[in-house]
């Protein structure tokens, strides 16, 4: 008789309580995966959670989440790190909050990148996933809202780096950056009631796409940065490097 021992994918959700981590858990869950998710507080959805103090430094915030992580998986190895965490804060150097809100903003989405980065390069399997959450109008000038231009063109030069030789990844590990401009999220349609929304990816899409990269179906190349752009609510993806 033969025995098959099916092995489920285990994929880290890093700000697995926001807008788009809320549906990559549940679309994951469909799918299948075992999900683990990294915030400030806990979302239910996921199999496990691991909660990150914002009163820890960043060298405090990233000891724990390892360390955490470590109990939760025994040993087992990832198929996948996606960070989604994140957030977003306007302002130009007249604003009296604009290093305040760039103080967040590196926090928020650096912070939580490299963290994902670790977890990644002690817990991912050989050829598994890495994404971390660019933006698109960062690869250009951001003057009404430097400190997320700022923090979000970090991100994009730490996925570069990943994705190079040497970078501390597993083996045929992909790093990749996904590049939206603005995501159909609850948020956005509550404060911008009068947009069109047509041009904003829907968050299904955006979980439809990692989990075919999760797959290790149409991955493009390590390094690379993923524009999401949507045009008439159809989503196509664009290579920015
Ligand atoms: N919403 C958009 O239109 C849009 C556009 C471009 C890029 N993005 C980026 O996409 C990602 C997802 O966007 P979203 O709208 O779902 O964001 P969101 O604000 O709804 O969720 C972000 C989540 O990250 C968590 N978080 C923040 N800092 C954290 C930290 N240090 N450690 C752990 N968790 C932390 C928050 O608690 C929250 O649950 C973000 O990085 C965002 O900047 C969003």
């Amino acid at each position: 008789m033969l025995i098959f021992r099916y092995k489920m994918r285990k994929c880290v959700v890093y700000g697995g309580c926001g807008g788009l981590g809320r549906e990559i858990v549940n679309y994951l869950k469909i799918k299948g995966v075992w999900t683990l998710s990294v915030d400030i507080g806990s979302n239910d959805a996921a199999d496990a959670n691991v909660l990150v103090s914002l009163t820890d430094g960043w060298t405090a915030q990233e000891k724990n989440v390892l360390s955490a992580i470590g109990v939760v998986l025994k040993g087992e190895k990832l198929d996948g790190v996606i960070n989604v965490a994140g957030g977003w804060a306007g302002g130009n150097t007249v604003d009296p909050d604009w290093v305040k809100n760039a103080d967040l903003m590196w926090k928020q989405s650096v912070w939580s990148s490299s963290i994902a980065a670790s977890i990644a390069a002690h817990h991912l399997k050989t050829e598994g996933l890495l994404v971390l959450p660019g933006a698109r109008p960062a690869t250009g000038g951001t003057p009404g809202m430097m400190g997320y231009g700022m923090a979000k063109a970090a991100i994009h030069q730490l996925v570069k780096s990943l994705g190079s030789e040497c970078s501390g990844l597993p083996s045929g590990a992909c790093a990749l950056g996904i590049l939206p401009v603005t995501l159909d999220t609850p948020m956005n349609r509550k404060f911008m009631p009068d947009a069109d929304t047509s041009t904003w990816t829907p968050l299904t899409e955006v979980a439809r796409i990692l989990n075919n990269w999760l797959e290790n179906r149409e991955r493009p190349s390590s390094g690379s940065l993923v524009a999401m752009l949507t045009e008439k609510g159809n989503t196509f993806l664009l290579l920015e490097n």
